[in-house]
């Protein structure tokens, strides 16, 4: 444990209890605790002393299921779809819908056919990893514009294939260029994963920025792996209008060498079904790279991926599942349903929470897009001055609230922690407020 100065003050939560639970958990250092560590050190402290955190380390939703969802699945399970197998590909009105959608907010024309739904985004990534480094016998490497999602880092890891990253907050606007090229050149890269906006910078690419990676990545003829799981969530800007400007910001404008990850979680608070979708650029389904063969029946990238990749890894997503989300993403098309309307929540709980770690010394570390401030959102990130993120992290959870440190997420900021909205409730900003005021006055010069 890190030299504590408030030995000798009052902590809103009783010391001896957190130093224990900290002690007993064998971890050396908190700051570099999972999301998992943390939650369950927080669980026990919770269980012992009767206080309730201020929770923000977990990346959760945190609302209701749009009901139109919850019906559509419901009648699909009455039907009795859940005694049948889903169709590999998907279910065809919801490839309709995929494809649909992504002409409506991303103003990105696609096939159907390579409209895939997946369990979570997250198989998307896993399978798209998987079908890129099959396809490639002259390079190796997939490269991430961080700081980022650790899961994605993992499935590259549990494949062992191999990871470049380089942190974007040095490299923002035309900086980025010179970076990218700096690496690609190499010729080892054969995919790139951004999301857009971040966890857990909550950056967002600029439309010059994202021009600038699909210029690159039709330069070095790299496959770039767009993100969304929190499509249209830059609330600055309003996405949500079908088929009307501004689109959500895509890479797609620039390069059809893209294939977009879109997750059902946060933007449809969909996380139980475990539904994402995969979209391949029309490009990209009918792409040949010969090196498939030596795994697939077949050279063909799109088919590889669905019929081989795919198959081979849960053989379709969930069967009453595709049925909800074809619902919610049939309203959203029609523009009968606003999913803006529920997920600004997070924007405004965002902007009250940021102003109370700023009135109380602390910053915001990815504080700007080049010069205009960051978007509200479900994350930000914080820092208060002299502090590194583990003493940070350590010293706050005397306080009642829990967070996660961005060295976690391969951010080079060490002095930042990130802070999620999703769990925190509204009823909690007195406490939150009346937390960091102590803080601040323990630690404040
Ligand atoms: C940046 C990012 N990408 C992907 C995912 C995974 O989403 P899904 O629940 O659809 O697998 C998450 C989930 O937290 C995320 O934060």
């Amino acid at each position: 444990m890190s030299n504590l100065i408030f030995k000798t003050k009052e902590t809103p939560v009783d010391f001896n209890a957190v130093e224990t639970v900290i002690r007993e958990s064998g971890i050396p250092n908190v700051g570099r605790a999972s999301i998992r560590e943390v939650v369950r050190m927080i669980n026990i402290i919770e269980g012992k002393t009767g206080m309730k955190y201020v929770r923000m380390e977990m990346g959760i939703p945190g609302l209701p299921t749009p009901k139109i969802g919850v019906d559509a699945e419901i009648e699909a399970i009455k039907n009795g779809v859940n005694s049948k197998y889903p169709m590999l590909e998907g279910l065809p009105e919801l490839k309709n819908e995929i494809a649909r959608f992504v002409k409506l907010f991303l103003n990105h024309e696609v096939d159907p056919y390579g409209c895939v739904p997946t369990v979570g985004s997250l198989q998307g990534s896993m399978a798209a990893f998987i079908t890129i480094n099959n396809s490639c016998d002259d390079r190796d490497t997939t490269l991430f514009i961080d700081p980022g999602f650790p899961v994605h880092k993992l499935q590259l890891d549990v494949l062992g294939k191999k990871v470049e990253s380089f942190d974007v907050y040095d490299y923002r606007g035309e900086k980025l260029r010179d970076k990218l090229e700096s690496i690609l050149s190499k010729g080892h890269v054969h995919s790139i994963l951004f999301s857009n906006p971040n966890n857990p910078s909550w950056v967002c690419m600029t439309d010059m920025e994202l021009k600038i990676i699909g210029e690159m990545a039709n330069k070095y003829d790299v496959i770039i792996l767009e993100d969304l799981a929190y499509f249209g969530m830059d609330f600055r800007k309003d996405y949500s209008k079908p088929g009307v400007e501004p689109y959500q910001p895509s890479v797609a404008k620039y390069t059809e060498n893209v294939i977009h990850l879109i997750s059902g979680s946060k933007m449809f608070s969909y996380p139980g079904p475990r539904l994402g979708m995969m979209v391949m650029s029309n490009k990209l389904q009918k792409l040949k790279r010969p090196a498939l063969k030596r795994f697939y029946p077949t050279d063909l990238f799109g088919y590889s991926m669905i019929y081989g990749t795919i198959y081979a890894l849960t053989a379709g997503a969930s069967n009453s599942g595709q049925y909800g989300l074809c619902a919610i993403l049939k309203a959203v098309n029609d523009g009968t349903y606003n999913y803006k309307d529920d997920v600004i929540e997070y924007g405004k709980k965002a902007e009250i929470m940021k102003k109370l770690f700023t009135d109380n010394g602390f910053n915001i570390v990815y504080d700007k897009d080049l010069g205009e401030p960051i978007a509200d959102g479900f994350y930000f990130t914080i820092a208060y001055p002299g502090m590194s993120g583990d003493e940070l992290l350590e010293r706050l959870m005397f306080y009642g609230i829990s967070a996660i440190t961005l060295t976690t997420t391969r951010s080079e900021r060490n002095e930042g922690l990130r802070a999620c909205v999703s769990l925190v409730n509204r009823s909690q900003f007195p406490d939150l407020e009346a937390r960091l005021k102590k803080f601040n006055e323990h630690y404040g010069n």
